[in-house]
């Protein structure tokens, strides 16, 4: 608990601050160093421990707003001014956990706007971990490019010895700067390895090989500055494009956690809440109990509430559930944004239906 807090205090007050005060616009005054015959690559910053890294710990306590700029980040890894130009945005500066579907929603609109520009070629996410893949396949899912888009984090705060973030926030720009890299979709990048944002999930809520994605496994790897990809580039089977350039607030959607005995109504009291659709992260394979199905059937015949069985297991797949949506290979905290952009999109059940289908 106090590492977490300290790890958070430190890169909120101290490492995100270099952001802060960055002005958007897309001359080249506004990039932190310049080669002309390098590529252009915009890093998003939403806070997290891979902020951590820029500084040391005397100089977090000494920053004062305004004092200093993205060029500090970009500083501790000096290398990265030999594979892109960079430019930089502060978006958020929490720990992910904070997070909300309304910043991602921004992000997202941010992104947009971003890769519609012929001068850039790719984007990096500075993002903590924890909610990370959310993020991720939220982005993966509505950002229609083929441009690469990279979202990277870091399991130690610089104060650690061996802090992964320099090397993690390298290899993000060199995949983002990548032509390899293109029309692969978002992409998660920890630990020398390149993930989909489709598949991947955090595993270990302490470790550094953390993000992994079992059954569909890796899309390459970086060593030496040089992403390595395993296929040439491919789309998940099942993914599909959300447009949300014009939405301006996303649907409450509630994911609930099955177990022994759990109690039944707990469905009705977040719809009553408000929720505008349910996941379920069931037992197995998306096993709910008998008095809880009974109870979701009501929602979804009575209220026209959408509900999606996934799997409180970290792999496996979910089919063939009552009268629910079945989540196939999705986890709860990914169907749980498939499902609201959904919604978003005006579907009726059995046009989500079909949609999580695609991956049968
Ligand atoms: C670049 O932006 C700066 C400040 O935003 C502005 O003063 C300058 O005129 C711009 N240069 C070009 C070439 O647009
Ligand atoms: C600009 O980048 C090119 C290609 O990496 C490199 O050969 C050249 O030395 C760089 N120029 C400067 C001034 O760093
Ligand atoms: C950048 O590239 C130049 C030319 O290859 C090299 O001399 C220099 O060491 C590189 N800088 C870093 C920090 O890797
Ligand atoms: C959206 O991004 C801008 C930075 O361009 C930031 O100032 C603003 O706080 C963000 N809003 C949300 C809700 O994340
Ligand atoms: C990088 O951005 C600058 C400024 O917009 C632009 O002149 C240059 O062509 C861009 N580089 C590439 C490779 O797109
Ligand atoms: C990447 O592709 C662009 C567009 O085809 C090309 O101009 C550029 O030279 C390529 N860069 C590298 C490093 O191959
Ligand atoms: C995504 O982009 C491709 C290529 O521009 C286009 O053909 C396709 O219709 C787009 N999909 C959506 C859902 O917008
Ligand atoms: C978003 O709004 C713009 C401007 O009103 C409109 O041209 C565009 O068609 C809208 N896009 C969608 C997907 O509704
Ligand atoms: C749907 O509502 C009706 C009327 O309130 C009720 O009798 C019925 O049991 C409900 N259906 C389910 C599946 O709960
Ligand atoms: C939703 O279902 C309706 C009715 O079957 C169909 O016409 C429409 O194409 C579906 N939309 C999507 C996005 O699947």
């Amino acid at each position: 608990m106090w590492r977490s807090i300290i790890s958070f205090l430190f890169f909120s007050v101290a490492l995100c601050q270099p952001f802060l005060f960055q002005k958007r616009s897309s001359n080249i005054s506004d990039f932190i160093s310049f080669n002309a015959s390098l590529p252009n690559v915009t890093i998003f910053a939403m806070g997290g421990t891979i902020a951590g890294y820029a500084s040391s710990s005397t100089e977090t306590v000494d920053y004062a707003a305004g004092s200093v700029g993205i060029a500090t980040l970009v500083d501790a890894v000096p290398a990265i001014k030999n594979f892109s130009n960079i430019r930089g945005v502060q978006v958020t500066n929490v720990g992910s956990e904070e997070l909300t579907p309304a910043n991602v929603l921004n992000l997202t609109q941010l992104i947009l706007a971003e890769v519609a520009k012929p001068d850039v070629h790719g984007i990096v996410v500075t993002h903590g971990t924890d909610s990370l893949e959310e993020t991720a396949m939220f982005l993966d899912m509505t950002v229609n490019t083929t441009k690469p888009i990279v979202v990277v984090g870091a399991m130690r705060p610089s104060t650690a010895i061996s802090a992964d973030g320099p090397m993690n926030l390298l290899n993000a720009v060199v995949v983002a700067a990548s032509n390899r890299s293109i029309g692969r979709g978002t992409m998660i990048l920890l630990n020398d390895r390149i993930g989909s944002a489709f598949y991947t999930t955090k595993t270990n809520g302490n470790m550094l090989d953390t993000f992994k994605s079992y059954e569909a496994g890796f899309l390459g790897m970086i060593l030496d500055q040089r992403p390595h990809f395993f296929y040439s580039p491919a789309t998940p089977t099942g993914k599909v494009h959300f447009d949300v350039s014009n939405t301006t607030e996303l649907p409450a959607v509630e994911i609930l956690y099955g177990y022994q005995g759990l109690n039944p109504n707990l469905a009705k009291a977040a719809v009553d809440l408000g929720a505008k659709g349910l996941v379920l992260a069931g037992m197995g394979a998306a096993s709910w109990t008998d008095p809880g199905n009974e109870v979701i059937d009501g929602l979804i015949s009575n209220q026209s509430i959408p509900v999606v069985y996934s799997h409180r297991t970290m792999d496996g797949f979910s089919d063939y559930y009552y009268n629910g949506i079945p989540s196939y290979f999705q986890n709860p905290q990914k169907a749980r944004y498939m499902l609201m952009l959904s919604i978003n999109a005006g579907y009726s059940i059995q046009n989500i239906t079909d949609i999580f289908s695609l991956e049968y």
